[in-house]
């Protein structure tokens, strides 16, 4: 894995930012594009166009082929059984938007549980909040321990009679914390009990296999994945999609429209209302490819290393204090600098070219739990080397000169 010749097929690092070059380690956030990616998308709008799934003429016709390839290319990506298993939706967000909003519209009812964990970013947490206003359920978190990691124990231990689903992340977002999902989901699975996986954190960065791995539910970024922002992709088990009702109505979704009722489209249509953002999954067809060509398990290893060293460096910084040491790390640092809040961390970090993260990252139940307004955060991504992580240190190194003299 060339780092070099990697790093070269991302336009942005070919610009100053500030005049600086750019450190970019936000990727946890929204990872940079690839010049493939930002091409598609062009020769899409300007040789290609047309909508999808409507018109019989040539480009609709060759355009609707484009989108279904990228269909397939996720599926056998997330080596999914069924291409019909994925259904592309906004972002991460509205994937797990339309689980909790279908299941819990036909499965839960006042007094059930919903188990979610402390680590939960609010696009996993907001959704299912929801259901606890409007249909009384209850939500249960299981705790993190001082590692800030989610043992299978401390799942094992909120699961009760009235559990109805599990809905935890795959990576955090914050102590960079792999969860056991494939031990979770067996132990969910004895008790009858549905699992749905946040993979915002997990796919970008770890080998994905959804018959291996027999969640019933897994919610993707696309824009975290080296792809467009807009756009995002729900894995579901085919009994679910075809149990569950639609989530959103409209054109492209039925069957048939009477005045005295209405028969809903095939899989994945029922669940892709409306013009889809097709631009963005032609394109996100290059970021697989993309992630194909270098290998997952390449990036796995390239990030871990650079993960490792980075917490090596960080380590040998006193003023440093990193937040989490699970057992299974992902390419997330987050940390405290005694004396300075993360934001003017971020800011003067931002005035040398180092792009960081700053704040609670959209997990305040896990912030409250630290006892942390905020936390600072360097997380990685392809194109990271160790000089990025060497630079994060030295401009450190200036926050607490001009913070603590
Ligand atoms: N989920 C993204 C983050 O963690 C926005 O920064």
């Amino acid at each position: 894995m060339n780092i070099d010749n990697i790093k070269k097929e991302f336009p942005i690092f070919n610009n100053k930012v500030q005049n600086n070059d750019l450190v970019y380690l936000d990727s946890a956030n929204s990872s940079q594009k690839p010049q493939l990616v930002v091409d598609r998308i062009y020769d899409f709008y300007t040789k290609e166009f047309s909508n999808v799934g409507r018109s019989v003429h040539y480009l609709a016709v060759a355009a609707t082929n484009l989108y279904e390839n990228t269909r397939v290319l996720v599926q056998q990506y997330i080596n999914a059984k069924d291409k019909n298993e994925i259904v592309f939706t906004k972002g991460a967000t509205e994937a797990i938007n339309l689980v909790a909003n279908t299941f819990g519209q036909k499965f839960l009812s006042k007094g059930d549980e919903i188990l979610l964990t402390e680590l939960e970013h609010h696009s996993n947490y907001v959704p299912w909040h929801y259901l606890r206003q409007s249909k009384g359920v209850n939500i249960r978190f299981a705790e993190i321990n001082e590692n800030g990691d989610v043992t299978i124990e401390s799942i094992e231990k909120n699961i009760t009679k009235k559990t109805k689903i599990i809905a935890i992340t795959h990576l955090s977002n914050v102590t960079g914390a792999i969860l056991p999902i494939k031990e979770i989901i067996d132990l969910a699975h004895s008790k009858n009990i549905p699992v749905l996986i946040d993979g915002c954190q997990g796919a970008p960065h770890l080998k994905l296999d959804m018959q291996e791995l027999d969640c019933d539910f897994y919610a993707i970024s696309c824009h975290k994945m080296y792809g467009p922002t807009g756009l995002g992709i729900l894995y579901a088990k085919k009994k679910w999609l075809e149990e569950l009702p639609p989530y959103q109505g409209g054109g492209g979704m039925i069957r048939e429209v009477k005045k005295e009722g209405i028969t809903y489209g095939d899989l994945p249509n029922k669940f892709e209302a409306g013009t889809m953002a097709t631009a963005q999954v032609i394109a996100f067809g290059e970021s697989i490819k993309f992630l194909n060509k270098i290998g997952i398990k390449n990036i796995e290893k390239h990030e871990k290393n650079l993960t490792m060293y980075g917490e090596e460096v960080l380590r040998k910084n006193n003023s440093v204090k990193l937040i989490g040491n699970p057992k299974n790390k992902g390419s997330v640092l987050s940390f405290t600098l005694d004396g300075v809040h993360a934001h003017d961390i971020a800011t003067i970090l931002d005035e040398d070219g180092v792009a960081i993260r700053a704040g609670h990252h959209c997990c305040q139940i896990l912030h409250d739990k630290l006892g942390l307004s905020a936390t600072a955060r360097a997380s990685l991504g392809v194109y990271n080397v160790k000089e990025d992580l060497d630079k994060l240190n030295e401009s450190l190194k200036k926050c607490i000169k001009i913070f603590n003299g």
